[in-house]
């Protein structure tokens, strides 16, 4: 896809959203970065390191975890922006910045907002913890703070990376923030804290009486500050000057299906990964968004960690698999050296999926659980947010004999009351409701297409599409109503394709 294309799909728009619109890994990344060929500003508001964003040009490979995808374009011009909606954990920054400088990418023109939370130590082991006792009840998190970084935002104990520049006011709040998490800490077994607390933080964890000694801590954070002082500033002004001005492009992290306010609660991540979360997070309203890309894989999806996932490949045999962790990804592609994306076995044909859609995580290395596409979620999501879709990984399907599409459920569980509603066995569901209890229990309605046999990475063209592809692309429009505005067939830039 050249400038000239993707002039003409931004069109006169300035602000543009780039979102997931499903449980996150649906290629925003890739797209954010084809499209920061056409901005000035490219700005993340929501998220931490748990996200793991894979560009690829060329013979280079970056995953970024914490710096916004337009970065390639740094030297070009292009400003990139970590906003105050986004939790970060300084090491995993400066860590980030240090593989850029390796690569030679220059990221001069990189802000990070001053009144983004800070993620702390205590954050990473919490979310650890919590993991670890939960049993049967774990989210499948990242394991990266987000949570209890979040949880103390709103709590109103949190730090924010401005305090790192400011020694007696992070002593202060920390001290506070500290004896909060000490309590909450207690409730965990001496042995589980310190096992954790020194595999992950073996140079501050030489207190007894405390989980971290404190001073290393301060002086830790101190040294954070001072590295990354040049890139602290007030990001949302910056936003404000440019905003209706200069092309932005607003880089959703997770899914929509992830997020704490309209995500399959409580598998969700900590915070809104929904469009007007990702506006708020950079200090805009949803209402200067002009135009609002939700980037859909297809006609596959996946999921990390736990909770529902209708459509899943091998059901709760494949959640089990894909969330113990030690299975690892060789182990993974050993299982089953016949799997493919044709194999009969639905288990087995989601390992071949995933082999082929090279679906592991890109921050965890955990294998995605796969399942196809489920339009009742797509239908939910384009009801909250709406905007264009732009379909990714089509070509992971090449030679899929049958293609199967979720157009509906059929609720399979127990007399349920949501609201004023009761849900009974046998109802069908067009459209799902977040409701644990009863995702739980949809049973997905399928229709099938037959699938396209030739490889489809090469074309450049809606017309050289094969007929199968576009028959099951303007099925998905009809049952979103969406309009599909991108088609991509592969992981580099150019393999994208207009859509009309
Ligand atoms: P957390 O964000 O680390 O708290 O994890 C909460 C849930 O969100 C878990 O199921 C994670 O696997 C999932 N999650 C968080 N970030 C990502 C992402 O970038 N891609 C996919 N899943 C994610
Ligand atoms: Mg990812």
């Amino acid at each position: 896809m050249n400038q000239e294309t993707i002039k003409k799909l931004l069109g006169p728009h300035k602000t543009v959203a780039v979102t997931g619109a499903q449980w996150g890994d649906e290629g925003k990344g890739k797209i954010v970065d084809l499209l920061s060929q056409e901005a000035e500003i490219v700005a993340r508001g929501t998220g931490g390191a748990n996200a793991g964003h894979t560009i690829l040009v060329g013979d280079e490979k970056l995953i970024l975890h914490l710096v916004p995808s337009g970065i390639r374009r740094d030297n070009d011009g292009v400003t990139t922006i970590c906003g105050n909606g986004m939790v970060v954990d300084p090491f995993a920054l400066i860590k980030e910045l240090k593989m850029l400088e390796e690569k030679g990418v220059s990221y001069n023109r990189l802000n990070l907002a001053y009144n983004a939370s800070l993620i702390i130590p205590l954050h990473i082991l919490t979310d650890q913890l919590r993991e670890r006792q939960a049993g049967n009840g774990k989210i499948g998190t990242t394991g990266r703070g987000i949570g209890p970084a979040y949880t103390d935002k709103v709590a109103r104990i949190g730090l924010i990376v401005n305090d790192m520049l400011n020694p007696d006011t992070f002593v202060e709040k920390l001290r506070k923030n500290t004896a909060e998490h000490m309590r909450r800490i207690g409730s965990f077994p001496k042995e589980t804290v310190d096992e954790l607390r020194t595999k992950l933080f073996p140079h501050l964890a030489q207190s007894d009486d405390e989980v971290f000694n404190f001073d290393a801590v301060v002086e830790t954070y101190l040294g954070y500050g001072r590295e990354l002082s040049p890139l602290i500033v007030d990001t949302d002004r910056l936003m404000w000057e440019c905003v209706g001005k200069r092309r932005i492009l607003l880089e959703g992290a997770q899914g929509q299906l992830l997020s704490v306010e309209s995500g399959t609660y409580p598998y969700v991540t900590s915070s809104d990964s929904s469009v007007a979360g990702l506006a708020r997070g950079v200090g805009l309203k949803e209402g200067d968004i002009d135009y609002s890309i939700a980037v859909t894989k297809a006609f596959y999806m996946t999921r990390v960690g736990t909770g529902p996932f209708p459509t899943e490949l091998g059901g709760s045999e494949s959640d089990e698999w894909c969330n113990n962790p030690s299975v690892t990804r060789k182990e993974d592609e050993d299982s089953r050296q016949d799997a493919s994306v044709n194999s009969a076995d639905e288990f087995v044909q989601g390992v071949g999926i995933r082999i082929a859609g090279n679906e592991y995580g890109s921050t965890t290395l955990r294998p995605r659980r796969v399942g196809w596409l489920d339009l009742p979620m797509l239908r939910y999501t384009q009801a909250r947010t709406g905007g264009v879709l732009a379909l990714t990984l089509l070509d992971v399907l090449d030679g899929c004999e049958v293609i199967k599409l979720c157009t509906g459920y059929e609720y399979a569980g127990p007399d349920y009351r949501v609201g004023n509603q009761t849900y009974s066995a046998g109802v069908r569901i067009e459209t799902p409701i977040m409701e644990e209890t009863i995702l739980r229990n949809c049973k997905p309605i399928y229709q099938e297409f037959p699938g396209w046999l030739q490889p489809i990475g090469h074309l450049t063209e809606q017309s050289q599409l094969p007929q199968e592809l576009m028959t099951i692309i303007r099925f998905v429009e009809a049952q979103t109503d969406a309009r599909v505005a991108l088609v991509s067939v592969g992981p580099e830039r150019d393999q994208t394709i207009l859509w009309q």
